[in-house]
């Protein structure tokens, strides 16, 4: 298995040169896409590369709708996503149809679409965000009520940072629901002295036992600066692969096991060679939606 890994490595990074590629992963993936990638980060980390890049083709390590972000921040490069089913689930519980429905019934409303939405999505709405900086977003709106989509709980987080009205979408994270606030209690008294890291995405009983709410890229810098110890986190798992590989001497406790994204896990260095051999499968947002989609998202990288 190592041996066969050390030549798909040779391979991918062959084929990564006489391409101009660049490599980007996203913290969930797998650990052998983090370990080969040129860049492992957050949706919004991820979004800030694509855009200063000077690869001539970005392949992604991620979903679908990281990979449309970078189409639509690098019109001229090949985005390549090795598995063209990794999807984000929560990115399809909205489509252009029911938001447009939806804002004919709130005209005042600005809208707000977390980046975990399809470019169609992002076309419809008025600014985009992550969670990195989903409550500054908000707060930069000169509009006071806000139609959050598509994630109910990081559209609650948000609210109760804000003295704007925010009406939200029934949208959600099937993986990070599955992490409960028993789970938060039972380990924080097996770990007593251990700080408590959760993503927005969680339930609002789970967050409101944390220490601290991040985004994944605001959890690998927790880790590096906190005094503690023990680091007990709420996110998919796959980003304990960095998180140990970043803080040898630290120990990070999974809140929940069951908190795996199946469609995060899809990349593997297989699929990496077999893309950057074929060039494919690409992901390319048409042009017409491009336009008014990297409004959305220009103006959230002015705030970010
Ligand atoms: P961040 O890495 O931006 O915190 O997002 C988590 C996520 O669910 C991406 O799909
Ligand atoms: Fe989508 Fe949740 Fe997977 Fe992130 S972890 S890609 S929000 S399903």
């Amino acid at each position: 298995m190592a041996s066969n890994n050390t030549e798909l490595i040779e391979k991918i990074l062959h084929f990564k040169r006489q391409r101009n590629a660049v490599i980007l992963a996203h913290n969930y993936q797998l650990g052998e896409a983090q370990d080969i990638a040129d860049f492992v980060g957050d949706s919004l980390e991820l979004s800030q590369n694509a855009a200063k890049t000077d690869a001539d083709v970005i392949v992604f390590c991620g979903v679908h709708f990281m990979a449309e972000t970078a189409s639509i921040l690098c019109p001229d490069k090949i985005v390549l996503l090795p598995d063209i089913h990794a999807g984000c689930p929560m990115a399809d519980m909205i489509t252009t149809k029911s938001l447009r429905e939806k804002k004919r019934e709130l005209p005042g409303a600005a809208v707000v679409c977390y980046v975990n939405s399809s470019a169609e999505v992002k076309a419809e709405s008025d600014i985009c965000c992550t969670s990195a900086n989903a409550v500054e977003v908000v707060e930069s709106l000169d509009s006071e009520e806000i139609l959050f989509v598509p994630d109910q709980y990081l559209g609650h987080y948000v609210s109760t940072k804000t003295d704007k009205k925010i009406v939200l979408w029934p949208g959600f994270c099937p993986t990070h629901v599955r992490i409960q606030p028993e789970d938060i209690t039972r380990l924080k008294l097996e770990y007593p002295q251990a700080k408590a890291v959760v993503h927005p995405e969680c339930r609002p009983e789970v967050i409101a036992l944390a220490d601290e709410v991040l985004s994944t890229g605001g959890m690998c810098r927790f880790a590096q600066n906190t005094e503690a110890k023990e680091i007990i986190v709420g996110t998919e798992i796959g980003i304990i692969h960095r998180l140990k590989k970043e803080n040898p001497e630290k120990k990070f406790v999974p809140l929940s096991e069951q908190a795996i994204c199946p469609t995060m896990k899809l990349i593997n260095l297989e699929k990496m060679l077999r893309s950057l051999e074929e060039m494919a499968p690409e992901v390319k947002v048409p042009e017409e939606t491009r336009l008014r989609a990297k409004v959305a998202v220009d103006r959230m990288l002015k705030v970010a």
